[in-house]
């Protein structure tokens, strides 16, 4: 892969966040800017996806996680729910190869089961060609709600207590952690949200507890290599307290 080191040239490299969590929002504002369909929005934001995950690769982050699609985001027209799940399916076919040359492990965080058959089909495929890569692990969030996924996890747990295989005395924050979609992976340092929302949307409630947040109004379909290097030398300048003083 090729990199430009003058591009990363000011970020320190020992510094790096080594989990970012990205909301790509601002694809349908994009479109309707330029007085086209939504879907020309989606469109555009898998180029910016993988421009993204190029970048990371790049830089050495070594967990990104991209909320591609919300448990909500099922109520939207079946129009645009469907234009998205087929883009999806040619995202997975069309960056597979790519993944497996770059060293990049996927997994799909979130409800796969209410995903389209041939699009569950094209997760597996990615995920089996992807499974021994440990050059950087790629989550795509889809169908994804963190207040399901602590449901999930709550019932997962009382499963155990009442098998007797845990004691209510036991449960830790660890136990919690362990039973989410992210249990092998460590918690996002930082979390960017494009297209300017000051809010989470029901993403990674749990995982995000103290994620710096950077908020941008770029729309995703327009966010750059640049402006991502400007965010994480933002994050790099940042006092992390973690209650401290
Ligand atoms: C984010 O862009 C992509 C998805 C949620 C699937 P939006 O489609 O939410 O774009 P806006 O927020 O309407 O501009
Ligand atoms: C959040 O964007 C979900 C994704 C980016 C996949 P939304 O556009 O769905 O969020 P809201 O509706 O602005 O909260
Ligand atoms: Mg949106």
């Amino acid at each position: 892969m090729k990199s430009n080191p003058a591009d990363i040239d000011g970020l320190d490299k020992s510094a790096l966040p080594s989990h970012i969590a990205v909301i790509m929002d601002g694809n349908g504002r994009w479109a309707q800017k330029k007085l086209l369909n939504r879907v020309k929005g989606h469109e555009k934001g898998a180029d910016t996806v993988r421009m993204v995950v190029r970048s990371c690769r790049e830089i050495g982050i070594s967990f990104l996680t991209l909320y591609a699609f919300s448990t909500e985001n099922w109520q939207r027209p079946k129009v645009e729910v469907s234009a998205l799940m087929v883009l999806l399916k040619k995202f997975l076919v069309s960056e597979r190869q790519e993944m497996v040359i770059n060293n990049i492990r996927f997994n799909v965080i979130g409800e796969k089961e209410r995903l389209p058959a041939n699009v569950q089909v094209e997760i597996q495929r990615t995920r089996d060609a992807t499974k021994d890569n440990d050059g950087m692990y790629l989550n795509l969030a889809l169908s994804y709600g963190a207040r399901s996924e602590i449901v999930k996890a709550a019932r997962e747990i009382a499963r155990q207590v009442q098998s007797g295989r845990l004691s209510v005395d036991a449960i830790t924050q660890k136990t919690i952690s362990s039973h989410l979609y992210t249990a092998d992976i460590p918690d996002p340092e930082l979390l960017i949200r494009t297209g300017g929302e000051m809010r989470i949307s029901n993403f990674l409630l749990w995982q995000i507890a103290y994620a710096e947040i950077a908020v941008t109004d770029t729309l995703w379909p327009d966010f750059t290599r640049n402006e991502l290097i400007q965010i994480l030398k933002e994050y790099q300048g940042r006092d992390r307290r973690f209650g401290r003083v």
